[in-house]
């Protein structure tokens, strides 16, 4: 098992890998860390369909808006390290300074594309997408993976790095990964640490709220706005921040599109923002 610290460490390590084993694939699951079984759905998949794994762990922070969670996001190192270990996973676990070497006006910056970055999350975000296209970038330089693994939890992340693959012809595979649930359906995310067990209860109105939309939508219903005024019932009582339905090119839509639409749910419990998603 191994763990790099070092982007140089990191790098050379591939270099060298890729020699040794020209046929072999690379797969990169970049991840803030406090693993649950989300992350470990993608980094199974890495590990079946790649030979070698990387897992990077880097609690990002250009990606934080300044009154946001950064310093008080989980950080779970130990546990996180023992399972990669346990998944035959490498870790690439660098510090700030590692990834952002030089001062703020010295750093070549990025911009996600307006009309996908400008909505929705990055609404209540300002900067967010640009934080994540510019780390994105970086680990896939540092690690130069054939394939990357992404969950659709994320939804506009997720079309934001596929864009940037296509926009900049980067040579690497996306794998979309499912939604992870826990039992009673909440979606996993790191941020569920915060809640506490009545705030679980009710944060699992979320899932249920798209269970209703995609049962409402199952017995014939395409309309959008009578689809969410069904789910929306059920957050009441909760403060939403937005609850859309939007194509992939995240423009919002008066009928269900098959194929092409995804509704997506943001609900803050405690000042916790949950967010889930239903692609269709
Ligand atoms: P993080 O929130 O740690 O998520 C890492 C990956 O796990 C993302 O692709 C996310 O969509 C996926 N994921 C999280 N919860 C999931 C769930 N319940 N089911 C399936 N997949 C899930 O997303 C980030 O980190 C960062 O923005 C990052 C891409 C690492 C850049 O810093």
């Amino acid at each position: 098992m191994q763990i790099f610290k070092t982007t140089k460490n990191m790098q050379t390590f591939i270099q060298n890998y890729k020699i040794k084993n020209p046929t072999h694939k690379i797969g990169l699951v970049p991840t803030m860390g406090a693993l649950h079984n989300g992350h470990l759905s993608l980094i199974r998949q890495s590990v079946e369909s790649c030979e070698l794994t990387i897992v990077s762990i880097f609690v990002n922070p250009t990606q934080f808006g300044k009154n946001e969670d950064f310093n008080k996001y989980p950080r779970k190192e130990e546990a996180d390290i023992n399972l990669c270990k346990s998944l035959n996973a490498v870790v690439f676990m660098p510090t700030i300074d590692e990834m952002y070497p030089y001062k703020d006006d010295m750093q070549i910056k990025l911009k996600a594309p307006q009309s996908l970055s400008n909505t929705l999350e990055g609404k209540a975000r300002a900067g967010h997408f640009d934080g994540v296209v510019q780390v994105v970038l970086k680990l896939f330089n540092i690690v130069t993976p054939h394939r990357a693994f992404f969950g659709k939890k994320d939804a506009q992340q997720l079309l934001i790095i596929k864009q940037m693959i296509e926009d900049l012809f980067l040579p690497i595979e996306i794998v979309e990964s499912q939604i992870i649930r826990d039992e009673n359906g909440l979606a996993l995310s790191s941020r569920n640490a915060y809640l506490n067990d009545d705030e679980k209860n009710e944060a699992l109105k979320i899932s249920k709220s798209l269970r209703e939309a995609s049962k409402a939508i199952i017995n014939g219903e395409t309309n959008s706005k009578k689809i969410k005024e069904i789910a929306t019932k059920v957050l009441e009582g909760l403060e939403i921040e937005y609850f859309e339905i939007v194509n992939k090119k995240l423009e919002t839509i008066k009928t269900i599109e098959k194929n092409n639409t995804i509704i997506l749910v943001v609900v803050r419990i405690n000042g916790v923002r949950l967010l889930d998603n239903l692609w269709l």
